[in-house]
């Protein structure tokens, strides 16, 4: 495995391996892996020739009151943990990426502007700046994505196909600690009673779909019984429940075949995101 910072050489390696025929995965990252970036990697070396890796903390997808500055790291570990995988792990430098002069971006309206995109205003404009100007860089056949983040995965792919992006996006399940918590860099946050109370993400969407396989169809009952569950855990705040139609994230009344159930709950300081899409039997 290579480390590459700059852009402009990685841009000519990357010229390099295309002319060789090769097909090339990429894993966009913000780095701390864990199992789930580990799932996307190693599905890349499965899939294609080739496979870069980048971690970038990218401030543009961050709030003013965010946690940029307390973003966990941990370079070493990352390159330990990648390294049989990769063949390039990219860490570009902000300022290259982001030069002082720097003043484009790529917005995704509608679909970034609801749920998680109310809730942190600007923060997908951020990503699908970012994740555009990598692909750029890296010129990937595919790149993968997770289930965990799938808002951000339907914008991406939206953005894609909206501007002819010749990549093809593959987004992968949501990589579970055993209790259910869906693994994130941002569970280091939590204390262990907040660790404790950070199952009823899961929980909750657990008793969305037994509900609506019971029969249990109106969503506004659903997310009530969601709420209550949720609200058992004294550190717990919701930031918002949802049932949505999977492919247009427009609300949903009752659930006739497929509904994507989507929440975002501080559990204390520390804000995470789950999901599950369920199916009437
Ligand atoms: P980050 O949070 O580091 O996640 C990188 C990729 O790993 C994303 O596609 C995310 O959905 C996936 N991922 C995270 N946790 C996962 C889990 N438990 N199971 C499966 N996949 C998981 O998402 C970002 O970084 C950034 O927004 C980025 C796309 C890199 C742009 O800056």
């Amino acid at each position: 495995m290579r480390i590459v910072t700059s852009s402009e050489l990685l841009q000519k390696e990357i010229a390099r391996i295309k002319r060789s025929g090769k097909l090339i995965g990429f894993v966009p990252t913000m780095g701390y892996l864990h199992e789930g970036h580990l799932s996307l990697i190693r599905r890349a070396r499965h899939d294609c020739d080739f496979v870069v890796v980048s971690i970038f903390v990218n401030p543009l997808q961050f709030g003013p009151r965010e946690d940029l500055d307390k973003y966990p790291r941990d370079l070493n570990r990352d390159v330990a943990l990648c390294r049989k995988y990769t063949d390039i792990l990219f860490l570009p430098y902000l300022q290259s990426m982001y030069p002082k002069d720097f003043s484009t971006s790529v917005e995704v309206k509608k679909l970034g502007d609801v749920l998680c995109g109310a809730s942190r205003p600007g923060h997908f404009k951020g990503v699908a700046t970012v994740v555009n100007k990598l692909f750029n860089i890296v010129l990937p056949d595919a790149a993968y994505f997770g289930q965990k983040d799938v808002q951000q995965a339907i914008i991406i792919e939206r953005m894609v196909k909206d501007l002819n992006m010749p990549v093809k996006i593959k987004v992968l399940p949501t990589v579970r600690e055993p209790d259910g918590l869906a693994m994130s860099s941002r569970n280091s946050y939590l204390n262990p009673r907040e660790r404790i109370d950070a199952v009823v993400l899961h929980k909750s969407l657990l008793l969305a779909q037994d509900l609506v396989r019971k029969g249990n169809i109106n969503c506004k009952k659903i997310v009530h019984k969601m709420k209550k569950l949720i609200l058992e855990a004294k550190t717990a705040r919701i930031d918002y429940i949802s049932i949505v139609c999977p492919e247009t994230l427009s609300p949903l009344k009752e659930i006739s075949s497929q509904a994507l159930v989507l929440l975002a709950v501080f559990i204390g300081r520390t804000r995470l995101i789950d999901n599950l899409v369920i199916k009437r039997r």
